[in-house]
């Protein structure tokens, strides 16, 4: 009796300072596995990974810049990819655009669009109007699709984001209508534009073509790939610059304009920062917090030839709960433990985050002799890479967060142009970088080469005893309960349910990345598991999700792919597009 009192008592007394700290818990604020990380170099990428998006459970596909790649494809070079994780090996993909600083978002019958680009001809067309389709295959036959006769941007985009809205098609904000270091006032593209074009536009008056966004003539220069989340309550949280806002794109209305990042510091190329919306848990009431980590403090007027690529870049975490009560609380601010621009923010399915890649000092670009600033390494505009990479555990206290704890650091830079993505299995995949105007052979003597290596990171939690399970349904509707049969580590006691989407990872802007627990019940006999799907659109946007079951110390299964809503194409208006045909160009055609 006493024994058993006193365990109680300890364990009361251990759980109670985490559930005041477990705010944004993820999966739960208990200790999270021991054990050794490591980092293997493995496998090129045939084109340089500027963006990165997991397809499937075994490939990811890859786009990069119209450059002299070793990958041929079709009597042409080639800059886009299928690679496959597991082996390493890659195909190439028959990009016809060029898709230098596009965007890309899965749409809600899985198929991938790709959007926005380049005016720069080697081979090829301009990418500036272009939609690239690609929808995810297992026999390796998939490619591309193209065809700007019917489907096509109405304005010219280069470095736009997008996010899949919770009807399942997307939306797409912001870019030049032509390049330059930063945008400004002469080549802003401030607008934004539904794809699949439908019924809303009209009724708004933009039926079929892009619609204006004051927030992106507010937030000149620095507001290329601006931050954009899908909220639980149908909203969009978007930053740039030094702004933010919460955005209703069904009524067209800016809802509210947030307080700006602290301490000066722009988050948006050419001041990239990372960013995140923290797991949303039933614990947390599925409440939305948002977090933006590095950036600059660089004037988005200052002569961009009096910009120097030892400039520290800024060091700050900013967070910020997104409901009344957490906006009139403003950001919190937290330090990492180095300053890093151009890093990338990696949801893991443990609830923790991953600060990766980036560098210490300058600015997102490059320049050729002659368009360079002052400490310009070759073409970089960036110095000091960020080699050691940080976990964040959002749920506990502030001042413990950052670690960076038995984590082996790289030894390749991984800054302009570069990505990082979460694996199926639980790996964090690194890949690209390139601050050149074109391909460097590896072997040259640039600092800073055109990158086509491959790395991973194993977590701890990879050489643990891990879960697994099988019965995922190929499709989950909203609310739909189905059972996973599960084979769990021996002794395991807290089990899990995590629906991730990796997103679509470009200049650090990780379009669409999503962390969602769901409700789920363990049987007694610990063989199955009874989960609910996703409550609601606005909480998980139709389309592809990675399904992790998680134990013990965050030991996450291998994540199986399935996908949310019904698995239908979006919603579309013949009449918008009828509209759009009718007062829009094939801009490859002139
Ligand atoms: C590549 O795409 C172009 C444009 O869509 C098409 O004309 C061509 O046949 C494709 N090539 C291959 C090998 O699929
Ligand atoms: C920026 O600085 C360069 C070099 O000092 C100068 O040639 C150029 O005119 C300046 N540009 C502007 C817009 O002031
Ligand atoms: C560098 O590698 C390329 C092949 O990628 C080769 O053609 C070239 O000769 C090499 N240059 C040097 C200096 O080794
Ligand atoms: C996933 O990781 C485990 C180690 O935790 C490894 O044994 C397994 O082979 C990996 N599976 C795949 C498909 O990579
Ligand atoms: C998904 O929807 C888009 C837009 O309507 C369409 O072009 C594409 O072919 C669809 N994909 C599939 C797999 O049905
Ligand atoms: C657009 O519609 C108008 C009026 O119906 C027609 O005269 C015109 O030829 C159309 N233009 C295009 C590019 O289809």
């Amino acid at each position: 009796m006493y024994r058993i009192c006193l365990r109680a008592l300890i364990t009361l007394l251990l759980l109670v300072p985490l559930a005041l700290a477990s705010d944004h818990g993820g999966v739960s604020s208990r200790a999270f596995v021991d054990g050794p990380w490591s980092l293997v170099q493995q496998g090129t990428t045939g084109v340089s990974a500027m963006q990165l998006v997991v397809v499937s459970e075994t490939s990811a596909v890859i786009f990069d810049k119209v450059e002299h790649n070793p990958l041929m494809v079709d009597g042409h070079i080639a800059w886009g990819a299928e690679l496959n994780i597991n082996t390493q090996t890659v195909r190439a993909l028959n990009l016809t655009s060029n898709s230098w600083c596009a965007t890309g978002s899965f749409i809600g019958n899985g198929t991938l669009v790709s959007t926005g680009g380049n005016p720069i001809i080697i081979t090829g067309t301009s990418g500036l109007q272009a939609v690239r389709l690609f929808t995810p295959c297992s026999d390796e036959m998939c490619d591309i699709l193209e065809d700007p006769t019917r489907i096509r941007l109405t304005s010219p985009r280069w470095y736009p984001s997008s996010a899949r809205i919770s009807d399942g098609s997307m939306i797409i904000i912001g870019g030049s209508m032509i390049g330059g270091f930063a945008n400004s006032a002469s080549i802003n593209n401030p607008t934004l534009r539904v794809l699949p074009s439908k019924e809303y536009q009209r009724n708004l008056g933009f039926n079929g073509l892009q619609i204006p966004m004051q927030f992106l003539q507010d937030t000149l220069n620095a507001n290329h790939f601006p931050i954009v989340k899908q909220l639980p309550d149908d909203t969009l949280f978007i930053a740039a610059n030094q702004q933010a806002m919460i955005f209703d794109w069904k009524t067209n209305t800016e809802v509210l304009r947030l307080p700006d990042i602290p301490n000066g510091v722009r988050v948006t190329s050419p001041f990239s920062a990372g960013s995140v919306l923290l797991p949303l848990t039933p614990e947390n009431n599925y409440t939305p917090e948002v977090m933006i980590c590095g950036g600059s403090t660089i004037s988005d007027t200052q002569n961009v030839s009096t910009i120097s690529a030892e400039t520290p870049a800024s060091a700050q975490c900013s967070r910020m709960v997104l409901t009344a009560e957490g906006i009139a609380a403003g950001w919190s601010v937290e330090t990492m433990p180095v300053p890093r621009i151009m890093t990338d923010l990696i949801l893991l399915p443990d609830g923790r985050i991953m600060i990766v890649n980036g560098a210490q000092t300058g600015v997102a670009g490059y320049g050729a002799p002659g368009a360079e600033i002052i400490d310009a390494v070759e073409d970089s505009f960036a110095d000091n890479p960020a080699f050691t990479p940080v976990i964040y555990d959002p749920s506990v206290a502030a001042g413990s967060r950052f670690s960076s704890d038995g984590i082996p650091a790289s030894t390749i830079a991984r800054m302009y142009h570069s990505t990082a993505t979460l694996t199926p299995n639980g790996t964090i995949m690194l890949a690209g970088s390139n601050p050149n105007m074109d391909f460097t052979e590896m072997n040259s003597t640039i600092k800073y080469p055109t990158e086509y290596r491959l790395e991973f990171y194993s977590p701890p939690y990879m050489s643990q005893p891990r879960p697994s399970y099988t019965g995922l349904p190929a499709i989950v509707d909203y609310g739909s309960v189905f059972r996973l049969s599960i084979t769990l580590p021996s002794n395991a006691k807290d089990v899990s349910v995590v629906l991730m989407d990796f997103g679509f990872a470009t200049h650090g802007v990780h379009m669409d990345q999503r962390s969602v627990k769901l409700v789920s019940e363990l049987a007694l006999d610990k063989k199955s598991l009874t989960v609910t799907g996703p409550p609601t659109s606005a909480l998980y946007s139709p389309g592809p999700a990675f399904l992790f079951v998680v134990t013990d110390g965050g030991v996450p299964s291998f994540g199986h792919r399935t996908i949310i809503g019904t698995g239908a194409s979006p919603p579309v208006n013949e009449g918008a597009i009828a509209n759009m045909l009718n007062k829009t160009s094939d801009p490859s055609a002139e």
